[in-house]
């Protein structure tokens, strides 16, 4: 588990150079541990994130009765155990930092025997849940939350559930992801609209997995009563990821890095289109699928950038890269507008709030508003970042730091472990200033 206590002095190291195996997909690596546990036969996932995240859910599923081995870092044979082969834990299930792994849990759970207890960090533990629990209450799940529609989730099991047609009101891959798990075990169909499209893994994987599903950007709906058959999965680079070292390497002068066989999956590049707009020279090579994801090689070199009124529909395609574009913005020609992007209030942490609290203790004007912010650029000077308990706030300040005049102490780094175990070295690795504490 997380150590508090980490943290990290990020200053202006060499220009960044190299070539860099990103670690797998999050999103990816959660779905198929969850599939594979469900399905009947054993599935092998390769390129499994070693990240506290998605090891917490791997551990949750061992307790629930799956068989998961290791036989190295990285892979996860996982022997299946059927749709109705789950067994009760014995005590409450922890699910870390993740937020995707509580919210398809949470479907999922809603259709077994027996109770199910959820709980979190400090930061998940602040995140809200009525946005699964009152739509999962509508298919005939009961679940319990805090007073506030906060974890610990306790789910009664044993319900009756039955399809809905339910339109999301805010575009969530996390919460259609739970309906249509909760879906399989309901009487009839369960269809969800999105009002904008978001990542469709859980289409696409269910599908591997044997389920007929029906689905389209912004749709999809399947049955209740199927069975998932075994498959293997191959789980790209998380581009979520590679956003770092995109912007680093757009921002720190001489830089050149290639970022080999990046997912590049169109419901998650958003920041890609964001940082060409603003003038990046990133350029995608030896292009190929992987496990049936679009992958490329990216290069990126250092280029000028200028600020953007980043498009309000490419919000949902980026919306775990605003931190990384904060800083992009921070070091461009010209002010940086974001609007739309609301939903960054709940994430790992308020990243409106954090981002602009702390590019300011950096020296930088930033206007925040309820849906956005504007960021003036300006030189960035030193001070102290409080990671806030998220992950990319500190990825983020470390890249930041690459560009100031003087030291940024990022506090409370240890979490960075939770999507990115490794970071560090790598990054110092390819020319980053950025020394442990
Ligand atoms: C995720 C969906 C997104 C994203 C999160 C991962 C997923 O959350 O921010 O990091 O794996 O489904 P929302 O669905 O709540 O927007």
């Amino acid at each position: 588990m997380s150590q508090s206590s980490q943290h990290w002095i990020a200053s202006a190291g060499q220009p960044l150079r190299g070539t860099l195996e990103i670690p797998g997909d999050k999103s990816v690596s959660h779905r198929a541990v969850m599939f594979a546990a469900l399905a009947d036969g054993v599935s092998t996932i390769d390129g499994f994130l070693e990240g506290e995240d998605t090891r917490a859910t791997a551990a949750i599923f061992e307790r629930l009765g799956v068989r998961i081995e290791t036989p190295t870092a990285s892979r996860r044979i996982v022997h299946g155990v059927g749709v109705d082969g789950l067994r009760p834990a014995d005590g409450p299930l922890d699910c870390g930092n993740a937020g995707t792994g509580m919210r398809l849990l949470a479907g999922l759970l809603a259709g077994q025997a027996f109770d199910s207890v959820l709980v979190g960090d400090a930061s998940l533990s602040k995140r809200p849940m009525r946005r699964v629990t009152v739509p999962l209450a509508q298919m005939g799940a009961r679940i319990d939350t805090g007073a506030d529609g906060t974890p610990p989730l306790r789910i009664h099991g044993g319900q009756k559930l039955r399809g809905i047609d339910y339109t999301l009101p805010v575009a969530s891959a996390q919460v259609k992801s739970a309906l249509l798990l909760a879906g399989l075990y309901a009487e009839g169909g369960t269809s969800v609209a999105e009002p904008h499209p978001t990542r469709d893994y859980t289409e696409r994987m269910l599908a591997a997995f044997g389920v007929d599903i029906e689905f389209s950007p912004g749709y999809a709906r399947l049955r209740g009563g199927q069975r998932l058959r075994a498959t293997d999965i191959a789980v790209p680079a998380d581009f979520s990821s590679a956003a770092f070292f995109l912007v680093a390497a757009s921002i720190v002068p001489g830089s050149e890095l290639r970022l080999r066989q990046v997912g590049l999956n169109p419901r998650r590049t958003g920041l890609l289109h964001a940082l060409r707009l603003m003038g990046a020279d990133i350029t995608e090579e030896n292009p190929s699928t992987h496990g049936g994801e679009p992958v490329a090689d990216l290069v990126v070199r250092h280029a000028p950038l200028r600020g953007i009124e980043v498009p309000e529909a490419l919000v949902p395609d980026m919306i775990d890269e605003f931190p990384a574009l904060f800083v992009a913005a921070a070091c461009a020609e010209g002010p940086t507008v974001v609007r739309g992007a609301a939903e960054l209030r709940v994430k790992e942490s308020d990243r409106l709030a954090a981002m602009a609290s702390g590019l300011r203790t950096l020296g930088l004007q930033v206007d925040e508003t309820p849906d956005g912010a504007t960021i003036h650029p300006g030189q960035l000077h030193g001070g102290t970042i409080e990671s806030q308990h998220d992950h990319r706030i500190a990825m983020s300040f470390a890249v930041a730091g690459q560009r100031s005049d003087a030291q940024v102490r990022i506090n409370d780094t240890a979490t960075v472990a939770t999507s990115f175990p490794g970071f560090d070295l790598l990054a110092r690795g390819c020319g980053f200033g950025l020394a442990a504490g």
